[in-house]
């Protein structure tokens, strides 16, 4: 396939889950975790901001999908405490993160591969997971309340042959479409694949890749893209919103706009968690908004020590009841870029990242490859009308300088003959000699 074939958009697809009209349970931390704070790290009233999605199923896949939002709210979690803890503002997009590592675990064999499956909690699910992942794939692109979009695509350097059962598998399981990386495209080779990513988040997602970073040590280049626009259930006044204080950790007091209204909604009081949680649904009633929001005012800290417990994120999405609420939400915005490689390390997924002990062979066979890269960047925009978000999450693999020693040498030091041919046809379209 040429690169054009990565910026066709693709075709809404209607499917059977559609149909489903099951109770939807399952809650899908679909991403967009953020906490809001300030200056240093802090904060008070909101917290934590969980973008829970409802994901609408099929009765038969409905616990497969269970347990891979399962792992992936469990993954989140303890990524929040690599990524999070130290900064006042943050926001990542665990399905984008998940999705975009299982995806590339197709590729890993050998201890690679179990510590990739033990740090993404897939390892129960076995090869399932892919398929699971499909179809909500394809769930998440049939939904027409909100506007959410999500793909993969993985550029590959032309010059190296790729395992067809990878590029099979990422094709048939994530829809992923396959491009060529523009060694020689205008404006670096990484100009393609950030163009790529703003097209698919709508431009809210600019200059993933740095100029430099790919080199002829880069094999391929996988990328997850994810696009939410939602207009809220009730909208917010604009005439209600204004500037208030806001209590950040330590003390200090920030001025935000806040959003105002009186009205019902879900909300629960978790006195034995010191929590409170309130859901402002999006038209429709499949997507949400979930605010994690300490009952004391600098409770952020036990809040996070909550969530860094096994399986007690989900706890924050049930038992909610109707109440009629004098509501205030600040409006923001937050942009966070991570370069996840080290977290992702200290979650035990250590050999994937090392040139040395990494197993690749799933993607070349004879090649020594290891993941050189997992970078994210995400941003969500919390309006009076509703919520705008969207993330990347890219992951470079590449060669191993170390382990490929040339084993034998080609040093054009004496005079020789040279060809320019067409490889395809055959045809030789210059030839020349060079003495020196
Ligand atoms: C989100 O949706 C609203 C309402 O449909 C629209 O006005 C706005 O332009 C959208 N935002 C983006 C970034 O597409
Ligand atoms: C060039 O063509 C030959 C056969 O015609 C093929 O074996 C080889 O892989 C091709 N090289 C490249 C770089 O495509």
């Amino acid at each position: 396939m040429t690169s054009d074939g990565v910026y066709k958009k693709k075709k809404k697809k209607k499917n059977h889950y559609l149909n489903c009209n099951t109770v939807c349970k399952s809650v899908q931390i679909l991403s967009f975790v953020s906490a809001v704070s300030s200056s240093e790290r802090t904060t008070m009233i909101l917290v934590t901001v969980l973008l829970a999605v409802a994901v609408q199923l099929a009765n038969a896949d409905q616990q497969q999908q269970v347990a891979l939002s399962t792992a992936s709210a469990s993954f989140s979690q303890n990524l929040y405490q690599q990524v999070a803890l130290d900064k006042p503002n943050v926001i990542y997009s665990p399905y984008s993160i998940h999705s975009a590592l299982t995806m590339t675990s197709l590729g890993a064999k050998g201890d690679t591969a179990s510590e990739m499956s033990t740090t993404l909690g897939i390892t129960a699910l076995g090869d399932s997971v892919h398929l699971t992942y499909k179809e909500l794939i394809q769930q998440m692109n049939s939904v027409t309340e909100v506007q959410l979009h999500t793909g993969n695509a993985i550029f590959v350097n032309p010059y190296y042959h790729i395992n067809p059962k990878f590029i099979e598998d990422t094709t048939n399981d994530y829809s992923a479409r396959t491009a060529n990386i523009d060694l020689a495209a205008d404006g670096g080779p990484e100009k393609p694949i950030n163009d790529y990513i703003a097209a698919q988040t709508e431009d809210m997602i600019k200059g993933v890749l740095q100029p430099g970073s790919i080199d002829g040590s880069t094999l391929m280049i996988l990328v997850n893209t994810i696009f939410f626009n939602g207009t809220w259930e009730e909208t917010f006044a604009t005439y209600q919103t204004r500037s208030q204080s806001f209590n950040q950790l330590g003390g200090a007091v920030k001025q935000v706009d806040m959003m105002h209204d009186d009205r019902t909604i879900k909300i629960k009081r978790d006195d034995s968690n010191g929590v409170d949680v309130a859901e402002l649904p999006f038209k429709g009633g499949r997507f949400s908004l979930y605010i994690a929001l300490p009952q004391k005012v600098d409770g952020i800290t036990d809040l996070e020590k909550l969530l860094a417990q096994p399986n007690k994120v989900n706890d924050l999405f049930t038992g909610l009841n109707y109440v009629r609420v004098q509501l205030a939400i600040p409006k923001f915005k937050t942009e966070t870029k991570l370069t996840l490689n080290k977290p992702l390390k200290d979650m035990g997924m250590v050999k994937a990242f090392s040139p040395m002990a990494a197993d690749f062979t799933g993607i070349v066979q004879s090649s020594q490859l290891y993941i050189s890269d997992v970078l994210h960047k995400a941003v969500i925009e919390v309006q009076e009308t509703g919520t705008v978000a969207a993330a990347a999450t890219v992951i470079g693999i590449s060669f191993s300088a170390v382990l490929l020693p040339p084993s034998d040498t080609f040093i054009a030091d004496h005079p020789f003959v040279y060809f320019l041919r067409d490889n395809q046809t055959g045809q030789i379209l210059f030839q020349g000699k060079f003495s020196g």
